[in-house]
């Protein structure tokens, strides 16, 4: 497939996965997952940046973001489940709960590193969530994750989160520019 078009497809797929990953620095807070708890090392299961209404804001803004495309992209050259409205809703729902789920896997690792809730983790912060995103959706996504796809899709992920850390630092949404 030519590049444009793969990048294109490959950006449309993933939309609700960003959305869920990036609504929880505004409407995230509130009462921890882990509910305050410690490991037997010592450290939070999760911390206190894993908040249930975090994830659950995470997940209805991927499933509105699947509503958005349902309504718009079937028809056109960029419908990328053949003018089903019911897969881009099933995959927003999907994208959505995976991205929050890999969300909380990487704050889980993080922990058992020794690395406090906040601080950065090279990797662990980008792609964790999408590895999961791409895990749930695929049995409805699978014709558009070509090894090329998910290749264009971790580099751009990188990037994105990258990029969207650093504006969401200098409008005053984060503390920390990563
Ligand atoms: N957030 C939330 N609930 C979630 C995920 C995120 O409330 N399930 C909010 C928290 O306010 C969190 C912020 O979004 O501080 C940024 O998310 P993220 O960078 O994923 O968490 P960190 O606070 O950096 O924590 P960690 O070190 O565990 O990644
Ligand atoms: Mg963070």
């Amino acid at each position: 497939m030519e590049l444009a078009s793969l990048a294109v497809r490959s950006i449309i797929f993933i939309l609700p996965s960003y959305f869920a990953n990036s609504v929880p620095v505004v409407l995230g807070g509130g009462v921890p997952i882990d509910g305050g708890r410690k490991m037997g090392d010592g450290r939070r299961i999760l911390g206190s940046g894993k908040t249930l209404r975090g994830f659950f804001a995470g997940v209805l803004a991927a499933v509105f973001i699947g509503a958005a495309e349902a309504l718009v992209l079937p028809g056109t050259e960029f419908d990328i489940y053949g003018g089903s409205a019911l897969s881009y809703l099933a995959c927003g729902a999907l994208l959505g709960v995976g991205t929050m789920v890999g969300d909380l896997v990487g704050s889980f690792i993080k922990r058992r590193q020794g690395i406090a809730q906040g601080k950065p983790s090279f990797l662990l912060d980008q792609l964790t969530f999408l590895a999961f995103a791409i895990l749930f959706a695929y049995p409805i996504a699978w014709h558009l994750l070509s090894p090329q796809s998910v290749l264009f899709l971790a580099v751009l992920t990188y990037f994105v989160h990258a990029g969207a850390n650093i504006v969401a630092h200098r409008f005053g949404l984060k503390k920390v520019p990563w």
